[in-house]
């Protein structure tokens, strides 16, 4: 199953379009679409609620569902806007909700997380409005992916310069459709 998991906010989101071009490629997907998804920061009873669950092995209850469908992607695609540095707070949100230990991730004897993902590669998909940093953004999903969910390959497809004077927005987000 491809897992696409959308957190782009505008309905003419122009990431979301560079995600279609690379999810074209991959075939039918599954899309988790993040601004209307029922997703809440952990609160402390939720927390509690998660802590106790893991704790007794109960993994099936329906809080790890999203967990589960993360974990059992054969490919991730993620879309995500450059927002602030960064991406979408929505999108942060997902992460801490499927970061189960026990269904994404183990730990090692000596500290260290072992990956439980099944995916093979995990595309990031953004757009930039100026130059595309990726220090906060692709880097971490990838330092993620890699160090924590065990999926080895992760894969940047980007556009940037879009909201800048005298650029052809349109122009480069072809060109990058075309490069996918
Ligand atoms: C809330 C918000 C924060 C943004 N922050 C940045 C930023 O830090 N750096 C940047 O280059 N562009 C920034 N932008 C511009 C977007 O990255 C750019 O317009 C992008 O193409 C939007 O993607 P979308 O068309 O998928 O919504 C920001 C836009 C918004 C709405």
């Amino acid at each position: 199953m491809i897992l696409y998991i959308n957190s782009c906010v505008r309905s003419e989101s122009r990431t979301n379009r560079l995600a279609q071009a690379v999810l074209e490629k991959m075939g039918d997907y599954t899309e988790v679409y993040l601004p209307a998804e029922d997703i809440k920061p952990l609160s402390e009873r939720r927390l509690n609620k998660r802590t106790e669950l893991l704790s007794a092995g109960e993994l099936e209850n329906a809080m790890f569902d999203r967990a589960h469908q993360f974990a059992n992607a054969d490919k991730i695609v993620i879309s995500a806007p450059f927002w602030d540095g960064s991406f979408p707070s929505v999108l942060k949100v997902y992460l801490e909700n499927i970061y189960a230990v026990g269904i994404v991730s183990h730990y090692s004897a000596d500290g260290k997380p072992i990956g439980m993902c099944s995916a093979d590669e995990l595309v990031y998909v953004t757009t930039a409005g100026g130059k595309y940093i990726p220090d906060f953004s692709y880097d971490y999903v990838k330092a993620l992916a890699q160090d924590c969910f065990g999926i080895k390959n992760t894969r940047l497809v980007m556009a940037e310069m879009l909201d800048i004077d005298g650029m052809d927005a349109e122009k480069i987000l072809r060109e990058a459709i075309e490069a996918v």
